[in-house]
């Protein structure tokens, strides 16, 4: 067996070291099971595959609650062998996708910041069976040290009747002392979160846990399978220039300071090419509030550029994380994981000023938002953290390329076939073809600027003809929408294979 002994410092405690299979069969039909994990970060490996194994033995499902997605051994494994029922709060695998979108999976998608506290305050059915945690080390009291990420590891260490713990091996002890544990009292005690600064620090560097709750400890050497990034494109390059363009001109403008406001940016491919531009540009000594830790932060900070990163979880690519173990002691002088209630906390975006850029799927001409489904009906991920921050932030951009599937589907739409991000909310968008700035326009305003300045050359004579016949029959209304046809481009593109005429 693994030997992590000397993880386990409380002697009385490693009596119930146990293999992976011994602990999987604690878990019994319908039981509720929260886990550690956000992104292919820091989630149980052992117990998942092992419980995988059984169910293919004996078909069950139970009810799967996470900080966000996890990897191939866990959302992977329990969706080949088709054993969830309920699912939440986001997740990224194409097996559950599948059976999210084919009625097997019930998913709710929330905002990332509020799912912690949808269980304490009982709204998610009877509470929680298990919780398994992936753990760098147990003290002495029994306090759990996290490892690469911190989601909502804590709540569900709380919350449950029993936990297990994964001890991997393969997660270095350097970590301790990165994480910044703080759970909120629930209302009508609730305090102020006293974050004024992105380096703030508030809690614990261990998630608080009595001895007796420890069910299991389970040993693992499976390392995080973090996902590959893409090659960064021409049109993700073009959207980083764009940004970085708008904030020089706010820095001149006197709205924001030389060195910014703390940076947020989303998860993927785009997200990570827009940190990449920032360590071209002229920028430095900035910060960043934020949900995820990708490789452009660990080069902004090689670049001597970004003074300090606060995050849930580190989401590096594979390449990204032999890099952060590498020099672990460097970066985490400028790295702290906190919960996702925290790192994502509406209260503390508000007061930070965050700049939000997350991703979007489709934009309508009024700047509605949708990031989540696919042609209105299908989930593709979920709405993530990107409304916490989009609502909350000073400043809310959104990108997207102007076209999708080889050019046949505009992303600028004349309506969203699904909405997560209001008008409200949205301050910027950003396509490869410009930056359409609608902060302080009328829906009108926003829909010539949105498509003089977003749209792709392809779509942007049909979007025009759109917003002008809307505009005069419905007699110059206020949000023009002509009803029969706001979404008739998603049909033509369903029936036809394109958006096109
Ligand atoms: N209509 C239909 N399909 C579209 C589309 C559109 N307008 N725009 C993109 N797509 C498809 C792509 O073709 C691709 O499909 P594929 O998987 O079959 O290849 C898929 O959607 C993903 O698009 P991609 O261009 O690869 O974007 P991405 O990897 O940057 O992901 C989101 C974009 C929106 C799906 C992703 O950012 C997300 O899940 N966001 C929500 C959560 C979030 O913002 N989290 C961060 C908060 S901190």
């Amino acid at each position: 067996m693994i030997d992590i002994l000397d993880r386990v410092r409380n002697k009385e405690l490693r009596s119930r070291i146990v293999t992976a299979e011994e602990a999987a069969a604690y878990i019994k039909p319908n039981m509720t099971v929260a886990t550690s994990g956000f992104t292919p970060s820091g989630y149980p490996k052992a117990v998942p595959t092992a419980l995988a194994k059984r169910m293919e033995k004996e078909p069950f499902k139970i009810n799967l609650f996470t900080g966000a997605s996890t990897g191939a051994e866990e959302d992977g494994e329990l969706a080949r062998v088709k054993g969830i029922h309920k699912r939440m709060p986001y997740q990224t695998n194409k097996e559950m996708r599948n059976q999210i979108n084919s009625g097997e999976i019930d998913y709710i998608d929330m905002h990332l910041s509020e799912s912690a506290q949808f269980v304490r305050y009982g709204y998610m059915g009877g509470g929680i069976d298990v919780a398994i945690v992936e753990a760098c080390a147990i003290t002495e009291d029994g306090n759990i040290i996290p490892t690469t990420s911190m989601g909502n590891t804590a709540s569900y260490v709380q919350q449950a009747d029993v936990v297990i713990v994964e001890v991997n091996v393969t997660q270095p002890l350097e970590l301790e002392g990165i994480h910044d544990v703080y759970v909120p009292l629930d209302p009508p005690h609730r305090l102020p979160i006293p974050i004024t600064k992105p380096h703030d620090r508030i809690g614990t560097p261990y998630i608080p846990c009595s001895l007796d709750k420890i069910k299991y400890i389970v040993p693992c050497d499976v390392k995080d399978h973090t996902r590959p990034l893409g090659e960064i494109d021409d049109n993700a390059r073009r959207m980083s220039a764009n940004i970085i363009e708008l904030l020089n001109a706010e820095i001149k403008a006197g709205r924001m300071p030389e060195n910014l406001l703390p940076l947020q940016s989303g998860v993927g491919n785009v997200a990570n090419a827009v940190i990449h531009g920032f360590v071209e540009s002229d920028l430095k000594d900035l910060s960043v509030y934020t949900e995820v830790i990708q490789d452009g932060m660990f080069d902004l900070i090689d670049a001597g550029k970004l003074n300090f990163a606060s995050g849930t979880s580190l989401s590096p690519s594979p390449e990204g994380l032999e890099r952060f173990y590498k020099n672990i002691k460097e970066y985490r002088k400028h790295i702290m994981l906190r919960p996702q209630e925290i790192s994502n906390s509406p209260e503390v975006a508000r007061r930070l000023g965050v700049i939000a850029m997350n991703t979007a799927i489709e934009c309508d001409i009024y700047g509605n938002v949708n990031s989540t489904h696919i042609m209105g009906s299908k989930m593709m991920n979920g709405i993530g953290g990107s409304g916490d921050f989009a609502r909350n932030a000073y400043l809310t951009i959104f990108c997207t390329a102007s076209t999708a599937k080889g050019g046949a589907i505009s992303s600028i739409v004349p309506f969203c076939s699904h909405i997560d991000h209001t008008e409200h909310d949205v301050d910027i968008i950003v396509t490869e073809q410009g930056l359409a700035d609608v902060r302080g326009m009328a829906p009108r305003e926003r829909a010539k600027t949105i498509i003089e300045k977003c749209a792709h050359p392809d779509f942007k004579p049909m979007l025009l003809d759109y917003f002008e016949r809307a505009d005069a029959m419905t007699k110059h209304a206020h949000t023009p929408t002509l009803l029969p046809e706001a979404l008739s481009w998603h049909q033509r593109f369903l029936e036809t294979g394109t958006m096109k005429k």
